[in-house]
């Protein structure tokens, strides 16, 4: 036994200045905010002389009119309280929902969707994953497709017929917070609100906005209904960007 950190007389004098600090509040209190402050500049101060933390990542766009419509009834019916988000780097996960989701896929989001609770299923890749009408039928009433569901019924999404009075300033309100929307789609977001859902619309111009934007009736009936948007918004999610082609940048 000589090694010197089993030397008992070594050993009692650490613990005793450290008792020092036990004994007195005061002093592990100033001792305490020292270590916090030391650990919260090396993780904070970094984010202040870096410019984006966010990787651009091709295919991300700002949401189309209708899809930002959708994603504001999401929101206000609460969706985000048994839905995520924010599919994590992990393999079950990976292996549930698909590729783990990247900064850039929210960047747009205000406030972020990534939620904290799933009652429900993460739903960041839900698009594509699902018929319109399932997702239809699934609003309408979440039993009749899956019986064990707890999800509630949402089928007066389909009695609210919505004109996008007032989506220019939705789309305004976004720009305002950063989100870069063009002039040009600033002022055509009335017309591109009512004819991503309309089959007899002319899509031309919403699509050079919106690359990749689904333009089709989602709910079946005439006329926009809030359905339509929700509906526009959930087949949009996790499909912006094509991960066959994706690398991560790997210089960050
Ligand atoms: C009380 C919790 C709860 C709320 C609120 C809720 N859901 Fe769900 N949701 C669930 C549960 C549980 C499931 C899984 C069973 C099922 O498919 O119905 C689910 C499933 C889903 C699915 C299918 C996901 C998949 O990958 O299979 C979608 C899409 C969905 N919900 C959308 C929504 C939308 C949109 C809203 C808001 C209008 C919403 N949910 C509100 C609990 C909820």
């Amino acid at each position: 036994m000589t090694s010197e950190n089993t030397n008992p007389k070594k050993r009692r004098s650490f613990l005793e200045r450290h008792a020092a600090l036990e004994r007195n509040g005061t002093l592990l209190m100033v001792a305490s905010l020292l270590v916090v402050s030391v650990g919260g500049l090396v993780e904070i101060a970094p984010l202040f002389y870096l410019e984006n933390t966010i990787e651009d990542v091709e295919g991300m766009r700002p949401y189309s009119p209708l899809e930002l419509a959708g994603r504001d009834i999401y929101v206000r019916e609460g969706c985000y309280v048994c839905h995520s988000q924010m599919i994590r780097p992990m393999r079950d996960e990976v292996e549930r929902y698909g590729h783990y989701s990247l900064a850039a896929e929210s960047q747009y989001d205000h406030p972020h969707q990534w939620g904290s609770k799933r009652t429900g299923p993460d739903v960041a890749r839900v698009g594509g994953r699902y018929s319109d009408e399932w997702h239809v039928d699934h609003l309408n009433d979440p039993q009749s497709v899956v019986p064990e569901s707890v999800m509630p019924k949402y089928a007066f999404l389909n009695d609210v017929k919505l004109d996008g009075e007032h989506i220019q300033a939705l789309v305004e309100t976004h720009r305002f917070v950063g989100v870069p929307y063009t002039e040009e789609m600033v002022e055509a977001a009335q017309k591109d609100f009512l004819a991503q859902s309309d089959p007899d619309a002319d899509w031309d111009g919403l699509l050079d906005r919106y690359p990749g934007a689904q333009t089709r009736n989602f709910d079946g009936a005439e006329g926009v209904s809030e359905m339509d948007a929700l509906v526009a918004y959930l087949q949009m999610l996790g499909t912006l960007v094509d991960f066959s082609t994706f690398t991560p940048d790997a210089s960050r």
